[in-house]
This record gives structure tokens, sequence and C-alpha cells, in this order.
């Protein structure tokens, strides 16, 4: 297929060529955050996994680098983690960079002995450069459950041991381990709540404090059975002792409602500041999305914060700060009163493709923010006060017809209760993730216009005062 440089994102990571699903071995070294990821190098589909590897030093420009894990006679390399192994447990080294992932293997699988996923770690000496397959793997062998994967590793103070949560098909199950190597299983959650539309996938597990008080956040990817269809990541807030989770969660709670946002976890290593990013995609079409030579983007990195609406603990997610930095002088209007439909191109020339929009609102009513062009097409996103929701409504714009189930409108429930409101939106190129609410509602859907989107109108059918409307290009990160 032809190039498409058009859709090639500037501040979101892509791997130059060829296809990429989840983040994984996320970790923080020496003032560098590493990404490694679900890569097929020889195709545009999903293949025999590796992971690749990217580098960035502010999260917003990142350098690839050459593959981490290639497949071996145990399997393709597929999810996991990545630690820092100060204390040196395992025994390859003080500082070893220890990663921890799924082996999945296509041999075994046609057995049909549901033995054929299990877990192999394999650490580095060099930051990440180079790669040392341990030669004790499996270290968590297969007891029989079909899909076993997706490790995701840390230290935990209270056990004084290293925890796994582990994605076991309809549940989590945790492990463990003193070393790395050896794995004992502790507990399982979530066979009975949560949402069940699909497999559960790429756990993660991480305390995060508010007012004082300690929670732990689980993290859980499911394909199907997203709120919008197809790959989502619900969440669960409790409290977990070192062996065992307890959610306090009453109701289903998702990290993002757009369709776009899947397999996300957090970095290992940045202290009590919990920086999460997803895959930019979802299963239910990224294979044939339209971009070439690569397949797929990752999220814009997101801080992860809890806060409290009513008796319910919320996770929030936020643009790291890193990318306001990227800001170019703001274009700005302020008390903008909006009956029907206001057109904005003369007041606020087009900020490119690259560009983060403000709005705030006093009182929050139906309004819809459209990016459009001459040609006809736009990426709409909106509020509809009648059920209270968020949306952003793709189905005007490129041509959708790689897949059926893209186009379409994905709503998200607005959490949060006050008449005010103020959202966030991020442009890159092909994507559009919205921040609502200081990121209580959160957004994230691609894109492919035929043409780019260059106007913006609002329209607002039972009027709307917004209070301040800004926008900012945000450059191009130094490469
Ligand atoms: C999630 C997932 C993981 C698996 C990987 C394989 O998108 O299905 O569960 O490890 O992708 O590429």
């Amino acid at each position: 297929p032809p190039a498409t440089p058009q859709y090639r994102p500037a501040y979101h990571f892509t791997p130059a060529a060829h296809w990429m699903n989840d983040p994984n071995g996320m970790v923080y070294v020496n003032g560098t955050y590493h990404l490694f990821f679900q890569h097929y190098p020889e195709g545009m589909v999903w293949g025999p996994m590796h992971w690749g590897h990217a580098t960035s030093r502010d999260l917003v420009s990142w350098q690839e680098q050459p593959i981490a894990l290639f497949p071996d006679k145990l399997g393709m390399i597929f999810s996991g983690s990545a630690v820092l192994d100060v204390n040196n447990t395992a025994g390859f080294g003080k500082n070893a960079l220890v990663a921890i992932f799924t082996y999945h293997n296509p041999d075994e699988e046609k057995k049909g002995t549901n033995k054929h996923q299990y877990q192999g770690i394999a650490y580095s000496l060099d930051e990440g450069k180079t790669w040392t397959k341990y030669p004790g793997n499996p270290v968590l062998p297969n007891p029989g459950i079909q899909d076993f994967r997706d490790p995701k590793v840390s230290w935990n103070p209270v056990a004084k041991q290293w925890v796994m949560t582990l994605a076991t098909k309809d549940r989590i199950t945790f492990y463990g381990s003193p070393n790395l190597k050896t794995w004992a299983k502790l507990s399982e959650f979530g066979e009975k709540l949560g949402s069940h539309g699909g497999v559960w996938e790429c756990p993660d597990l991480f305390p995060l404090t508010l007012g004082g008080k300690t929670y732990w956040v689980l993290l859980v990817s499911i394909n199907p059975g997203g709120p919008n269809g197809g790959s989502a990541t619900q969440y669960f807030v409790g409290q977990f002792d070192g062996r065992k989770f307890t959610p306090t969660t009453t109701t289903q709670k998702w990290v993002d409602w757009g369709r776009d946002n899947y397999a996300g976890v957090t970095w290992a290593n940045t202290g009590a500041r919990k920086i999460f990013l997803g895959w930019m995609s979802n299963w239910d079409y990224a294979n044939q999305v339209p971009t070439s030579p690569w397949r797929s983007a990752m999220t814009t990195p997101r801080d992860l914060a809890l806060r409290q609406v009513g008796s319910e603990i919320y996770l929030t997610s936020q643009p790291v700060p890193e990318v306001a930095k990227l800001a170019q002088p703001a274009r700005k209007l302020t008390s903008l009163t909006v009956k029907n439909e206001l057109s904005l191109a003369e007041k606020l020339p087009s900020p490119g493709t690259q560009f983060q929009l403000r709005m705030s609102t006093k009182q929050l009513r139906d309004f819809q923010l459209v990016f459009g062009n001459a040609q006809g097409e736009e990426l709409v996103v909106g509020f509809d006060k009648a059920k209270n929701e968020y949306y952003i409504d793709r189905s005007k714009v490129g041509d959708n017809s790689f897949s059926p189930k893209f186009a379409g409108r994905a709503p998200g429930p607005r959490l949060a209760t006050s008449p005010a409101a103020d959202l966030t939106l991020l442009f890159d190129a092909a994507s559009v993730e919205v921040f609502a609410d200081d990121g209580l509602t959160t957004l994230t859907d691609i894109f492919f216009p035929k043409q780019p989107l260059t106007t913006l109108s609002l329209r607002a059918p039972s009027g709307l005062t917004v209070e301040t409307l800004s926008y900012a290009q945000l450059a191009a990160s130094a490469k």
C-alpha cells in the first residue's frame, strides 16, 4: 500500500515500520523511559511476536532501538513487564533489568493441551540494549489454563517479595517470588466481578494515595466486551495486603471509554508517580487500519490519580505535563456565547494537525466541537446533556470501509457532578484524546481523514457560554 505520512503522529510513539500492539516492559532507569512493545518486524499484521524497543527522556520524543527479544524454541514473546532488580534478588547482577514475559508456543497450542502459554524471564546488564534469556525458562509453567499470560511484576514492600499479576482467562491470579525465578500462587480475583465480555488480558496492580490513604488499583484489559465494542480496559479500586486483592468498587469502571486505548499499563520505577500508556487501537480492526508502512501508535502517556465522587473512588488520567512543553503560544478566545453554530475558522486559524485544545464553561450544556474540512468530513467531540455523556463521533470522517466495526459514535458517561466543566483535547494527525473534567472521563479514538481537518465550529443548539477556548499547536518534538 502507498505510504501514509499524513497519519504519522509526531509526539505519539509509532514504530518506523511494521506491526505493533501492546506496550510491554515499561521501566524508568537513569532518566530514560523504556518502552518495549509487541512487534512483528516482518509484516503489517499481527505475526510471530517480538519485543520491539524504544526510549525517551521526556515521554514525547521517542527513539526506536534494536529489537530486544526474539522468539525462540519456547515460543513467541507475548506481553509482560520489566523491573529494575536493585538488590540483585535474581542473581543476574545489581541493577539488572529483568523482563518477565509470556512465551506463546504455537506447536503446543496445536496439541490442545491448554499449556501453550507460560512465563519466562530475560535480563539486561546494559540498560536494555542487549538481553540474555534465562536458561531455566519457563519460570512459571502452565497448569492447564488456556489463557495464561501478560505478567506484570512489582516489588511488594509489605510481603517483601515480588508479586506477579497474571491474566488467567476469566480472572487474575497473583503469584509471589523472592527471586523472579520461582513463583508460588498467592490468590485469585475477579471470576465473579467486573466485565466478562471477553478474555482478561494485560493486568496491572499499583498503589495510589487519596487524602493520605493508600488504595490499590487493578487494571484489567478485556477483549472483546469493551463499553463501545471490542477491546477496552476496566479497573477495580481496593486493597492489596501483599497476597490478596479486595475490591471496594461497586460499579463497573473503565480507564477510557473511547475505542482506541487497550492493554495499557504503567511504568515501573517511577516512585509515587504512576504513568500509564496504552496501545491506541482495538482488536476489532487493528489489522486493517489504513496506515503504511507501520501499523498502530501508542496513546499519550498519562499521569494517573484517584478522585472521590460521592461514595465512589475513580481513577483519573491526565496527559503528562511533558506534552504541554511542546505547546506553541496559545490562541485564546474568552466569553464566547454560542447560539446554534459558531465558526471559529476566522477567529482561530487552523493549528495544523498536532494541537491541544482546551475549553471551559461554567454551565455545561449540549455542544459539538466539529473539526472539519471543505470536503465535508467531520470529526465531532461533544456532550449530550440528556444522556449526561461525552462522546467522539468519527462516522463522518475518512474512508472507513476497511472495517464495518470502525465508524461510529463512542460515548462515555460524565462522572463529574458540577455544572462547570473543562475539557482538554489532544490531536496528533490521526488520533484525538479527550480528557474531560480533569481526566475523570477520558475518550480516545483514532481516525483517518481523506484531507486534513482544518476548520472548527462549535454547535450548541440550546445555547452555551464558553469561558475560555484556546488552542495551541504542539510542535513535533526534536528527534
Ligand atoms: C493483548 C494481547 C495479550 C498478548 C498479546 C499478544 O492485546 O492479546 O494478551 O500477550 O496481545 O500479542
